[in-house]
């Protein structure tokens, strides 16, 4: 039994990321509750299809990239990426039935994402490019790649966004300004501003400066986080901090949640990038016990200081749908 009222919400969700999808690599994911097998052809295309193969159900993850297809292990029959059987190297006449269940895949912002929806409604919007990652390479340094296996859902670790008064009392933040949430379809957008004198940490507030942080989510599994007017250790410098999160629901109730952070480059060359890295990294481990033992409050006692919990959910509740 979930502890959750609603099952895994549909849209796009992370795979792995790009750089660990090789040409010709094949692998397992547990996406949405079901195993996946997930390849790179020759020519660079991501795919991703049921992991039991259509003929006698072997393990595709077994399998081998044969050009632009996926050879079963176990009677080498070849499936395209569209799921079309394109070989049965023993047979004259290729079923009919012979066709892999595929799901929808974008590649996108060093991210290979996949499509749920539980009746199998194609997709209806798209994930958005990211500058930083996609685009205005020039301003930004390296990306830095992280992992978090976490024991709740993708709506719980997305209300933790727009969850204004925690920041301050589980993370120790400075206190944040009241937030302005938009909605507009899949898309929620966030903007939010706090003043403090030492980036992100709590302490004397003196000679403060305001920073404005803007979330924006495409759909229920990817947001980007940027912190813009951000202050280096050395005076005068100032920039621009990227994190890109981007959810895999496993089961009803386990999350993978992958990072991209980048610094704009006045960042990365001041020590205050190596403390933002480290607080943001750290921060997350914050949460985890808290969603392990907290119960889902369907209605919540709220006061004016939460943040815009409730337009949240409402939001969210479309991708139930
Ligand atoms: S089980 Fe895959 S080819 Fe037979
Ligand atoms: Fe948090």
């Amino acid at each position: 039994m979930s502890k959750f009222p609603f099952p895994i919400p549909h849209g796009w969700f992370g795979l792995c990321f790009s750089h660990e999808l090789k040409t010709e690599d094949v692998k397992k994911v547990r996406f949405c509750g079901r195993d996946l097998v997930v390849f790179r052809t020759e020519s660079g295309e991501a795919a991703a299809m049921d992991n039991y193969c259509p003929h006698l159900g072997a393990p595709l993850n077994q399998g081998v990239v044969v050009g632009e297809t996926l050879r079963c292990p176990f009677h080498h029959w070849r499936w395209a990426t569209d799921g079309r059987c394109a070989e049965i190297p023993y047979a004259k006449r290729i079923p009919d039935r012979a066709v892999a269940e595929t799901v929808p895949v974008q590649e996108i912002n060093g991210m290979v994402m996949a499509w749920h929806h539980p009746d199998g409604r194609e997709p209806y919007f798209d994930v958005q490019a990211v500058a930083g990652l996609e685009t205005g390479q020039e301003e930004w340094g390296e990306v830095h790649y992280f992992e978090h296996d976490l024991p709740t859902c993708a709506q719980e670790i997305s209300e933790n966004d727009v969850d204004a008064a925690h920041f301050q009392f589980l993370h120790g933040m400075p206190a944040m300004n009241e937030a302005e949430a938009t909605t507009d379809g899949p898309l929620k957008r966030t903007v939010q501003t706090f003043l403090t004198s030492d980036n992100f940490t709590q302490g004397e507030v003196e000679a403060a400066t305001e920073y404005l942080t803007i979330r924006e989510s495409d759909g229920p599994g990817s947001t980007s986080v940027w912190a813009k007017n951000v202050a280096g250790v050395t005076p005068g410098v100032t920039g621009e901090f990227l994190l890109y999160n981007v959810t895999t629901p496993v089961e009803d109730d386990r999350t993978i949640l992958r990072w991209s952070i980048l610094l704009t480059k006045s960042l990365e060359q001041d020590d205050m990038g190596k403390t933002l890295l480290f607080s943001f990294s750290e921060g997350v481990k914050d949460d985890i016990p808290i969603w392990r033992d907290k119960v889902y409050r369907e209605n919540p006692v709220l006061c004016d200081g939460d943040g815009p919990i409730a337009l949240h959910r409402k939001w969210f509740s479309q991708f139930y749908e």
